[in-house]
This record gives structure tokens, sequence and C-alpha cells, in this order.
């Protein structure tokens, strides 16, 4: 999408909104809500988005209107996020990892290794003392964090390098997020890091600017990229999530009921979102394997463990996250002991 047409949609948005009386409500008492991101709407995420979007209109009999923009219509993650600041538009849902500019705690889900399997990292994301950790912190730069996405384990993938350890990432231009954490984790395993925005990924790989990325499976099919690289190595070096976020003043204007039916609709979104999830995930690695050629690896998981270590060492330590780091290794260990209980 280019630039020139972002900017006219952009204008457009902001022109309706401002035509709109103060909390973007029409002279019926409906509320009509914006919100942007940039998967395709074949993307479990859009899917589970659309969810959020008719539970909200269908528990307030339509007083609540939300219209959304999928494909990076809107421009990157960075740019829609500065739209949400301004009530340009009142919702984006974005990675956690693009958050980190904004709010140091974020960073904590960049952080390699941080869960211990993606079934504890359910159950973690799902509390809501985990959510209020990171979901106000934000609250100074305009917006909230309103729910949680699951947005799988990230792996590394390259054209055509083969990793067995770390040591084979030598020199291998990785693209990252644009992330200091996603920046020093490459650093750290040897690569060099590349971050730059989703969109241009694909064209990248595909012209050598970079070798490899990083991302979870749907990578490769609903974003195209197991077109052009060819090994997917189960590394799994991180789970960020996605983050639901929401203008702060757009939220304020909400009467109680307004924010009780957000609240629901956005929690049931994120909880069938797992389904969805997973039976996407399953069926992009069959698509990758069977229709684009791509080879799925293991890899020697201790070596990047070892790698990484010193960074970890230097997140527990980190007076911005410890506070959310403990958090998140104290309901950890109870849902660990609620297992051995069980
Ligand atoms: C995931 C995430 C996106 C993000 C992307 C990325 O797919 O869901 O929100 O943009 O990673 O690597 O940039």
């Amino acid at each position: 999408m280019g630039k020139f047409l972002i900017l006219i949609v952009s204008v457009l948005i902001i022109l309706a909104g401002c035509s709109n009386s103060k909390a973007n409500g029409t002279a019926e008492g409906t509320k009509e809500l914006v919100l942007a991101h940039n998967q395709p709407t074949n993307h479990p995420v859009h899917k589970s988005l659309v969810d959020f979007k008719e539970r909200l209109e269908k528990k307030s009999n339509g007083r609540l209107k939300l219209k959304i923009y999928a494909n990076g219509q809107l421009g990157s993650e960075r740019e829609v996020i500065e739209m949400t600041q301004t009530n340009a538009i009142q919702f984006t849902k974005v990675s956690a990892s693009a958050l980190e500019s904004f709010s140091e705690s974020y960073s904590l889900f960049s952080m390699p290794y941080l869960f211990k399997s993606p079934k504890s990292y359910r159950a973690i994301m799902k509390k809501p003392e985990i959510q209020k950790a990171f979901f106000n912190t934000t609250e100074d730069n305009g917006f909230i964090g309103i729910t949680y996405y699951d947005a799988g384990v990230r792996n590394m993938y390259t054209k055509d390098r083969i990793i067995k350890t770390n040591a084979d990432m030598k020199g291998l231009k990785t693209r990252v997020q644009p992330s200091k954490t996603s920046v020093q984790m490459i650093d750290a395993l040897g690569g060099t890091p590349t971050p730059m925005s989703f969109s241009e990924v694909y064209t990248a790989l595909q012209s050598g600017i970079i070798d490899a990325a990083e991302n979870n499976e749907t990578a490769l099919t609903d974003n195209k990229h197991g077109e052009v690289a060819k090994h997917y190595f189960y590394t799994e070096h991180a789970m960020v999530p996605d983050i639901l976020i929401m203008n702060k003043d757009a939220y304020d204007q909400l009467t109680n009921q307004e924010k009780k039916w957000l609240k629901e609709a956005a929690e049931e979104s994120t909880v069938s979102h797992e389904k969805r999830w997973d039976k996407q995930v399953k069926k992009a690695i069959e698509t990758a394997k069977e229709d684009m050629d791509v080879e799925f690896h293991e890899v020697n998981k201790a070596s990047f463990l070892k790698a990484v270590k010193p960074l970890q060492e230097q997140f527990k330590n980190n007076k911005e996250t410890k506070e959310q780091y403990e958090l998140i290794k104290e309901v950890e260990k109870n849902e660990q002991n609620k297992k051995f209980n069980r």
C-alpha cells in the first residue's frame, strides 16, 4: 500500500472523526470506533478481531460500532500506534515488541525464553493481575491495553542457511521487529540484526537485504514468507503476545456499561482466538511443507539458551521490568503447583 494512499485514508478517517460529536458519537447515540492492524484478512488474529467486533456490536445492540482496517492499510505498527495515541483511530492491535519504545515493561516479552511453554504462557497472559501490570503503563502516552491475543511461538527461518546451533547464525542478516531487545537477542546469538517493519520483510528476503527472519509459522503462509524462505527452525526463542490497545480518552468517554461490554467482548475474543490459532498454525505447517517446500528442523536449543543467558540476567536485574518479571515467575510457579496438585 503506497504511502500516499495511507495518507489519504488517514486524513479521511480524521475528518470523519472531527465531523462526529465529541465521543465519536452520532445523533442516535451510536459510537463509531476504528481499529487498524497489519495482518491480512485470512490471518487468525484478524479473524479474532472480527469476532471482537461482532461481540461488541451484539452486546451493545449496535450502540458501539467498530470498523476494522486490516492489511497495514493505515500504516506500520509504529504509525498506527501513533494514530491511536492522537485518537485519529481508537484501537490498534500490535505486537508487544512494538510497544517497547512506549513503555519499557513491554520489552520483557521480547526477552528470549521468558515463558516455559505455550500452555503456561496462555495461562499467565490471561491473568488479570498480569494484564494490569502491563496495560496501564502506557496511560501517559495516551493509550491503554485492552486484551492480548496469542501470537504463537517465534522461531528462526532462513532462505537457505541450515542452523543447528547458534554458532550457525554467525553473520546471518536477520530481520527483527523494531525493538531494542530483539536487536540485543540476535546480537547475543551471533547474527546481524536488521530491524524493519513487518510489511517490508517479504521483499527484503527476496532481494537479499536479509537472509533470515523470525516469527510464528503463519508468517510462512498467511504472509507468504515461505515462498522465499525455505528452512524453518524450532528455536522457540520467544512468545511475544499481540496487544489490543485503545486511546485513553476514547475509553474514558465510554459509559460504565459500554466499558463492561467492551471488556467482555475483548476477553471472549481472546479465549475464542486460542482454538482458531492452533488450527491455523497446524494448517500453516501443512501448507508450508506441501505447497511451498519449506523444511522444518529441530535445533540444539541448549546452545541458544546458553548464548542468551547474559541477556536474561540483564532483564532479571533491570529496575524497569523487575516487578513484572517477578510477577510472571510467581504466577508461573502457582500454575505449576496447580498441575502437581491434580
Ligand atoms: C507477529 C505479530 C505482528 C508483528 C509481526 C512482526 O506476526 O503478530 O503484530 O507485526 O509478528 O514480526 O513484525
